[in-house]
């Protein structure tokens, strides 16, 4: 049977305060109706409608690279409005599954079981029980029965006492769709078309309309000001968290732990409190992480230990590798495996070869480094002259002595030494050594300044 995920995001999202469309307003560093389509292609949708309406341009190209047909609706008269506009493009067969695009949180599982209970009936909806249901729609039962959704601001004082929500996710057969929704009226209280009035229409049809509940309940949660964005994100987060300590990471706390993206992890993984992952990130076996780290697209082998407020983006780092505390690796930094990397050390578009260190106050920048060699503290590549950059190759166990500039394109040679304090501006062959500094100058007895007396 075919699959179709109508996804609605038109509304305006004033409460948000924001010039960014809600729907692009980002929830554990994805937009909130990025979520939605990526659960929509879990499900192997045969196709993805989205519904827009404000921000539309902005909306479109966010998502521009996803095989998606956008529908417009130019003015928000309403849910059930918002799915008339894609009758023109909606196939005949096979079922929708209607979503809400600041409704991010709603799993695969969820929508299956969804989709599994409404095949038999046409017409299905996932429903919730709240303490406090005010606001929502309400699901009306006879004996059990689901007889209609009842808008609170159309509802009785004693429908309003329903702590059964809907919750706006919906699984309806496709050839209805295109029966009941030039049906609807607006003969209500807000002067909208409902798409919740399908549900009598189903009735009237003499089909009956399954639901199923949210495996978790912040799966259903709408995001409609940014109190419920936090409050959401957080949930989010916690979910994330107990699902990967559930494979086996170590959260030192989960309260305290943010994955902005996807984390591949192996085992006895450790993260301490802190840390922020962003986009693909993948960690190795018995990986630490200490305190503060921010870690972006960035793959990290086995066995290697990063100390606390290091920085990651688009590294790449070998096994049983130290890092920090205080290291930052930019774009193109690769770590061979054994390799040191100390604190207040830069790495930019660098290679580091097996077991070599680079342990206090270096800018390695577009550097190639051999294996076993030692970067004496603060060396800097001088790879930039202020309009080009130009590369410093350092070869295998060479030794650079502290303090020295490498002025870039330059060669240290296999088991070269550079003295410490040098400005290298030429190649330095192998296993030779070079200096460049100013001799010694030396007073005896040298008497100091005396203050004046006045
Ligand atoms: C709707 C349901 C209500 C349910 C609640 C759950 C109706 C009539 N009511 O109410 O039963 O309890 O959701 O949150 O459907 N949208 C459009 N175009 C429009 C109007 C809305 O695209 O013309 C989109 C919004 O952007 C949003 C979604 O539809 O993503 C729901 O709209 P919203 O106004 O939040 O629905 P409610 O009135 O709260
Ligand atoms: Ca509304």
């Amino acid at each position: 049977m075919s699959t179709t995920v109508i996804i609605l995001a038109a509304g305006k999202g004033t409460r948000m305060r924001s010039s960014l469309p809600k729907v692009l307003q980002p929830l554990a560093g994805r937009p909130l109706l990025g979520h939605v389509i990526a659960t929509a292609k879990k499900l192997n949708a045969n196709n993805i409608i989205t519904i827009y309406g404000h921000g539309g341009a902005l909306v479109q190209q966010a998502f521009a690279a996803e095989q998606i047909d956008w529908v417009e609706q130019a003015e928000q008269l309403g849910t059930g409005h918002a799915v008339q506009m894609t009758l023109p493009v909606l196939k005949n067969e096979g079922m929708s599954l209607i979503l809400s695009g600041d409704v991010p949180c709603v799993t695969q599982d969820t929508l299956q079981r969804l989709l599994d209970a409404s095949q038999e009936t046409g017409i299905g909806l996932v429903t919730l029980t709240l303490p406090d249901a005010s606001g929502y729609g309400r699901i009306v039962r006879d004996n059990g029965a689901i007889q209609a959704i009842v808008e609170h601001k159309d509802a009785s004082d004693e429908q309003r006492q329903i702590k059964e929500i809907n919750t706006g996710i919906y699984c309806v057969s496709n050839a209805k769709l295109h029966e009941w929704l030039p049906k609807l009226s607006n003969d209500n209280a807000q002067c909208e078309y409902y798409l919740t009035d399908i549900v009598a229409m189903a009735l009237a049809d003499g089909m009956t309309v399954a639901s199923v509940e949210p495996t978790l309940a912040f799966e259903v949660e709408g995001v409609n000001d940014r109190v419920q964005l936090a409050a959401l994100e957080r949930e989010f987060q916690a979910f994330q968290a107990k699902s990967l300590m559930q494979q086996g990471v170590h959260l030192i706390d989960p309260s305290r732990f943010d994955l902005r993206g996807d984390l591949t992890v192996g085992k006895d993984v450790r993260i301490d409190i802190n840390v922020i992952i962003e986009g693909d990130v993948t960690l190795g076996d018995n990986v630490e992480i200490g305190a503060g780290c921010v870690i972006k697209n960035t793959t990290i082998a086995a066995g290697t230990k990063v100390q606390p407020y290091s920085v990651f983006e688009n590294a790449v780092v070998g096994e049983n590798v130290q890092i920090g505390p205080f290291a930052r690796l930019r774009p193109g930094a690769k770590l061979a495996n054994e390799v040191h990397i100390g604190n207040f050390v830069e790495v930019k578009n660098s290679s580091v070869g097996v077991g070599s260190k680079a342990n206090h106050f270096t800018y390695l920048g577009d550097a190639e480094i051999g294996a076993g060699s030692n970067i004496g503290a603060g060396t800097i590549t001088c790879n930039y002259d202020g309009a080009n950059k130009f590369k410093t190759v350092i070869g295998d166990a060479a030794f650079i002595g502290s303090n020295s500039s490498l002025v870039a394109p330059v060669t240290i040679g296999n088991g070269a030494t550079v003295g410490a304090g040098s400005v290298i501006t030429r190649d330095v062959a192998d296993h030779s050594l070079a200096f460049e500094r100013s001799k010694q100058l030396v007073k005896e007895n040298y008497p100091r300044p005396q203050k004046v007396k006045k």
